[in-house]
């Protein structure tokens, strides 16, 4: 079977396209990073890319005169290279509803809470807040509303009585890098099928036991 021709964007660090960069590399791998696009150009993520031999280009929405112009270099870069799929690696822009509908069922993205709950920014710091005793990450297809769409993947993640944000982010984030890599393989394989607001996965196994915290052992 081809493999799944997938552009990654990125604004930052990029360790979530790591996750997937080395998920790609594994032997026999459905899915192949044809492009990285940062919207800035000192993104770590961009060496990343370069570090392993993956086309990447910047696409910066400060240097176009409007956002239907950087949306259009985004949609035209990624068609160009043949993406079948586009990953949102921490790419902190929002996307314009157009963009959302031209790549329909045809774009993930990685959030670092359980959604629904915690859409949007310091997501960490607002479940610490809030007192939640589980958080984690969720790989959706996008919509266009922030933070929503069909749910392909979620990691749980406990949160810990001396957990601050810094620690929290950093669990979930070893989460999120199992996470993504698992969403895109299980579509890349072709068993993912939307079914109005929820996914169906073909042959995916769930486990049924229950998560406690705190424990009762
Ligand atoms: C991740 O926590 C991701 O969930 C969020 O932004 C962060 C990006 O981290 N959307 P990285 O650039 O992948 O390291």
């Amino acid at each position: 079977m081809a493999e799944l021709k997938v552009a990654v964007l990125i604004s930052g660090r990029g360790s979530n396209l790591q996750a997937l960069i080395d998920a790609c590399a594994e032997d026999g791998f459905p899915a192949e990073i044809v492009l990285v696009i940062s919207n800035r150009p000192e993104a770590q993520g961009l060496e990343r890319a370069k570090a392993a031999g993956i086309a990447a280009t910047v696409i910066d929405e400060r240097t176009h005169e409007d956002r239907a112009d950087f949306e259009d270099q985004i949609d035209s870069a990624a068609r160009a290279a043949g993406a079948e799929l586009i990953c949102l690696a921490g790419f902190m822009r929002l996307l314009t509803a157009a963009f959302v509908e031209r790549w329909h069922d045809r774009l993930i993205n990685i959030h670092p809470s359980l959604l629904p709950a915690f859409r949007g920014l310091d997501t960490h710091a607002r479940a610490i807040a809030a007192g939640v005793r589980f958080t984690g990450c969720t790989v959706h297809f996008v919509r266009a509303a922030t933070d929503d769409g069909p749910i392909i993947a979620q990691a749980a993640v406990p949160v810990l009585p001396d957990d601050d944000a810094e620690s929290l982010a950093a669990r979930v984030l070893a989460a999120e890098h199992r996470c993504f890599p698992l969403a895109l393989r299980l579509i890349a394989e072709g068993r993912v099928r939307v079914a109005g607001t929820r996914v169906a996965i073909e042959g995916a196994e769930s486990r049924s036991e229950v998560l406690l915290n705190p424990s009762d052992r």
